[in-house]
């Protein structure tokens, strides 16, 4: 009989627990025998004395075989995945590029979190695109074209969700160890051979400093490889939103237009770094070669043709790829924020970007809410750029007054202003790549 009361009180005293105990622990959580305030105390018990080596990768272990696990036979699968940031579309250009470049990619992805967008949420905006594949269709779109992206299933690690909801209500998110252990099981039930980390660092991300950023990599990465899985972190901006474009069909419009070669400079630059770690753990190139590889792809329109043929496997409108705007659903009504005098933008908030999109109705406020794909914003004006009297900075597309009402707030202090032509110039040259573990 597992004495959970001997469990908890061994991880409050700083001990450590067995493999076994981890393991039957684990289960009886999952079956509902050991009752939520009980798996709560223990969370914070690890909260503060934390999870040892061999701890943590006994528990991430048991949380990724707690249900369903993905396996793709012969082919070696890359998986990448972001901490999450404002404009992050990397995975809708990334997952074709990569698979264009030689890499298979099984990409699974989850709703928004917070004030950070989702992948499957803005896949959503698609016409027809089936964000739920069933794991044989998934396979065998891998096999045949090279990549896929689905939302996970609920049957994928069924105790680490359990783990991740009572973290979310005890105030235990923030603690290493969990949040690796959440993440890499997650990774291993999809039955990835090889990971790439996007660590975003930043006011816009969950990690705000590099510090803790640098940390959060180097545990991602040292637990995959103790499980042996290969791995790869870049740790990236997000002091600033990631292109002009937030929001869910704006997203998938700013996606598609670098992918044909226009677009911001930011977003294709990330996602070419990404792609040359993605070929790198998977291939004899370096990261560099990788990287060269990607941007030739990139740029000769590869990617888009990837893109396309995504798409139309997932039973989405290809039409995307060719004419966006009369396919995706996009708000019709307009409100735009303008400078009220000549300045230079000093710095635009991402995290108050990504929660007056939220309140626009771009992401949930609580759990299970209908999202309006439509809504969204354009950031004109970024960091270190110059301003008129009267110029736009900020475009909205909205379609409920009273939302816009409710989102307003948050635009207008997303911005930090200088004096006219006092250019920031430390912000001009921004640095996206801020660091590499690996
Ligand atoms: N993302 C996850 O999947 N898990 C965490 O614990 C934090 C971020």
């Amino acid at each position: 009989m597992f004495d959970m009361i001997s469990f908890i009180e061994r991880k409050r005293d700083g001990g450590a627990h067995t493999a076994e105990e981890i393991r039957e622990f684990v289960l009886n959580f999952a079956s509902g025998a050991v009752p939520d305030y009980q798996a709560s105390a223990w969370l914070m018990a690890v909260y503060h004395a934390g999870l040892k080596g061999e701890e943590l990768k006994e528990f991430t272990l048991a949380l990724a075989q707690s249900g369903q696990t993905l396996s793709f036979g012969d082919l070696r699968i890359v998986d990448k995945h972001s901490t999450g940031g404002v404009g992050d579309k990397v995975t809708l250009l990334l997952v074709p590029l990569a698979a264009t470049c030689g890499v298979k990619v099984a990409k699974l992805s989850g709703p928004g979190l917070g004030f950070t967008g989702g992948t499957v949420d803005k896949l959503e905006a698609i016409p027809g695109f089936q964000t739920h594949l069933s794991s044989e269709r998934f396979s065998d779109q891998v096999r045949r074209i090279g990549c896929a992206i689905s939302g996970h299933s609920a049957d994928l690690a069924p105790a680490e969700g359990k783990f991740y909801a009572l973290r979310d209500v005890t105030g235990t998110v923030p603690s290493l160890p969990l949040i690796c252990s959440s993440i890499v099981s997650k990774k291993i039930a999809g039955g990835a051979d090889a990971f790439v980390f996007d660590v975003k660092c930043g006011g816009g991300a969950f990690m705000e400093d590099y510090e803790s950023a640098e940390k959060l990599a180097r545990a991602l990465v040292s637990l995959s490889r103790a499980l042996g899985k290969e791995s790869m972190a870049l740790i990236t901006d997000m002091d600033q939103p990631l292109g002009e474009w937030i929001g869910n069909s704006t997203e998938v419009l700013e996606a598609v237009s670098v992918l044909r070669g226009e677009g911001p400079k930011d977003v294709k630059e990330i996602v070419i770094n990404l792609a040359g770690a993605m070929v790198s753990i998977d291939s004899e190139l370096s990261f560099e070669e990788g990287c060269a590889l990607a941007r030739k792809k990139l740029e000769d329109g590869s990617a888009l043709e990837a893109f396309g043929a995504m798409i139309r496997a997932q039973g989405g409108d290809d039409r995307v790829c060719r004419t966006p705007e009369t396919i995706l659903p996009l708000a019709e009504k307009t409100h735009t924020i303008s400078a009220s005098e000549d300045c230079t933008v000093q710095a635009v908030n991402a995290r108050k970007i990504g929660e007056g999109v939220k309140r626009l109705g771009g992401g949930r406020m609580s759990l299970g809410d209908p999202i309006d794909l439509s809504v969204g914003v354009r950031i004109l004006k970024k960091n270190g750029v110059s301003a008129k009297q009267g110029e736009a900075l900020l475009e909205i597309l909205y379609s409920d007054d009273a939302k816009l009402a409710d989102a307003l707030p948050y635009f207008e202090s997303a911005y930090t202003f200088g004096k006219a032509n006092e250019p920031a110039e430390e912000t001009v040259q921004r640095r996206l790549i801020l660091g590499k573990i690996g």
